[in-house]
This record gives structure tokens, C-alpha cells and sequence, in this order.
């Protein structure tokens, strides 16, 4: 199993809560991840990890 990691420090959001929610309700911006989880919805730095994230599933 891969490794979970914390990608937005600011909220304390982990990888694989990101993935379930993307794959769950269909997530496909990184503004709909923020709505669904607040990844990204403090300082923003971790977007652009959400951005790969939501490439990787949704490729
Ligand atoms: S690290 Fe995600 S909003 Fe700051």
C-alpha cells in the first residue's frame, strides 16, 4: 500500500482522504476538493499537489 502522507499541512489533510473523496463524489477541481475536504483552503501551497492528485485519478 502507498504511503500516507499529509499534503495540506494547514488543515492537517491526509493523501488517501483526498483520493476517497475525489473518487467517491466525483471530484474534478481543486476548488471541489477544498468544498469537499478544506484541502487548499488556507494559504493555497498544497493546490498545486491537489492538482496532481486529481490528475493522477481522473487521467
Ligand atoms: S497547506 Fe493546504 S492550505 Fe495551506
Amino acid at each position: 500500500m502507498e504511503e500516507d502522507i499529509i499534503i495540506c499541512n494547514c488543515n492537517e489533510i491526509y493523501k488517501s482522504t483526498i483520493v476517497n473523496a475525489i473518487k467517491e463524489k466525483g471530484l474534478t477541481t481543486v476548488e471541489e476538493v477544498g468544498d469537499a475536504t478544506e484541502a487548499g483552503t488556507v494559504c493555497g501551497g498544497c493546490q498545486d499537489d491537489i492538482q496532481e492528485i486529481l490528475d493522477e485519478i481522473n487521467k
